[in-house]
């Protein structure tokens, strides 16, 4: 029997970035939720829901607050539990296996959790991405061949999850071979015990989203992150500086290329290599003279791009969720909102290397025209203070681009906290 969803719902968000706090926020204006639990959540998402002090990989802990409280939806925020089987751990217990998980099973998280299983996926299904070959440490000097016939500059990509930093490009083949070795040598531990190589691919990057039942999908809006800490996308790599939603070269004719040759054969690959599906699908897409390609697919929303698109998200997600749970979701269209949506992010002083914590956080009652997500922040003596090396993602709706960034822009000046920063250039590339 299909769930019924006549009454309101408990539901349990898991995560604790500002991309929970996006989803928190968006859960808690729906109608249908009676109360929304986030583990662990943060500062901010206790303004819209209940925290309880579970982590996201503790399944046990959240399995008897699930059954002790009624939860009838478990909301997954990040990747780690969904690659671990969070999906499989509820769906396999009988006690648990009515409550709905908005998540793919442990096979299917896989697109995420290795870099082979997706690069071949996608290989078998036909859906376009950079030319590639994976190795093991036992393989190094046809590893090395391979490099050898492609151009610079070269890619690396850990097979397993570490945290948004597996990726090395290089500049030249003797800086790939090298650091390809210490890949095979443990740089990020069991998770480059395997390596793919990839073709490099110019263009520019946007991201797709998706929210699909196993057999349909409803589009969400996309949107575009910015990763460098520097002004003019250089420096570091971070969790992400900033995004905004809509893309402009995401255009009708372009999204169109996106549906036919990426999103449909992906859900379609799915179902039919049985890969059991109900969650979001995130295609980081790469704009290559026009035509769209893929460079990775993540079993979650992204962070910060989630600050925007849920912004922009009209529909109520609640009832998309149920959609997904009950495999209902044939015919569904979301609605968007037309107007721009940009997320600034604030960080800590020295991010993504060393950074200090616990500065105490003030000015927020001079923040009139954003919303503020909370990633990195903690209660302190009634005192919200930063608990991370990015602390708060500034989300702003504007007639335009321009519009939107100048509110953010004039909010990130208004909250303050020793050693501040954030890029003042979110944008600057559309
Ligand atoms: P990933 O973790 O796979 O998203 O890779 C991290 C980042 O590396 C991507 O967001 C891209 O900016 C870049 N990247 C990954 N693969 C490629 C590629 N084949 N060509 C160019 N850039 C890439
Ligand atoms: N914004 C990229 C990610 O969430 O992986």
């Amino acid at each position: 029997m299909l769930p019924q969803y006549n009454s309101t719902m408990k539901i349990m968000l898991l995560g604790s970035g500002g991309r929970e706090h996006a989803l928190a926020w968006k859960i808690a204006q729906s109608a249908k939720v009676e109360k929304l639990f986030i583990a662990p959540g943060n500062a901010g998402t206790s303004a819209v829901g209940e925290n309880v002090a579970i982590s996201v990989c503790d399944f046990d802990a959240i399995a008897e607050f699930v059954l002790e409280n009624g939860v009838s939806m478990v909301v997954v925020g990040p990747e780690d539990p969904l690659v671990k089987g969070i999906y499989d751990y509820f769906k396999g217990d009988e006690r648990l296996s009515h409550v709905a998980v908005i998540g793919p099973s442990r096979d299917a998280a896989q697109l995420e959790g290795s870099k082979s299983f997706a690069k071949d996926f996608m290989q078998r299904h036909n859906i376009p991405t950079a030319a590639y070959k994976a190795f093991d440490g036992t393989q190094i000097e046809e590893a090395y061949k391979f490099l050898e016939g492609l151009n610079a500059p070269y890619v690396l990509k850990a097979d397993g999850l570490c945290a948004g930093k597996g990726v090395l490009i290089l500049p030249t083949l003797e800086e790939a071979k090298e650091q390809l070795k210490e890949m095979f040598d443990g740089m990020f531990g069991d998770s480059s015990a395997t390596v793919v190589i990839e073709e490099f691919l110019d263009g520019i990057e946007c991201s797709v989203f998706v929210l699909t039942d196993g057999k349909d999908y409803v589009l969400l809006p996309e949107a575009k992150d910015y990763k460098r800490i520097g002004e003019g996308n250089t420096g570091l790599n971070t969790g992400g500086m900033g995004s905004i939603s809509p893309v402009p070269f995401a255009d009708e004719q372009w999204m169109k290329k996106v549906d036919e040759r990426i999103v449909r054969p992906t859900v379609e690959g799915l179902a039919a290599d049985g890969l059991l599906y109900k969650g979001f699908i995130f295609f980081g897409l790469i704009n290559v003279c026009g035509e769209p390609m893929v460079i990775e697919y993540n079993v979650r929303m992204g962070d910060p791009e989630t600050e925007s698109v849920m912004l922009r998200l009209k529909s109520d997600i609640v009832e998309l969720f149920q959609k997904v749970d009950a495999g209902t979701l044939a015919g569904t269209k979301a609605e968007f909102d037309e107007r721009t949506a940009v997320c600034v992010m604030l960080v800590s002083g020295g991010y993504p290397e060393a950074y200090g914590k616990g500065y105490e956080m003030t000015g927020f009652e001079k923040v009139e025209d954003s919303i503020l997500f909370h990633a990195g922040t903690a209660l302190k003596d009634g005192k919200v203070v930063t608990a991370g090396g990015r602390v708060l993602a500034v989300c702003s709706y504007g007639n335009n681009r321009a519009e939107a960034l100048e509110k953010s822009f004039r909010s990130a000046n208004a909250v303050e906290f020793e050693k501040k920063y954030f890029r003042s250039d979110i944008g600057f590339d559309l």
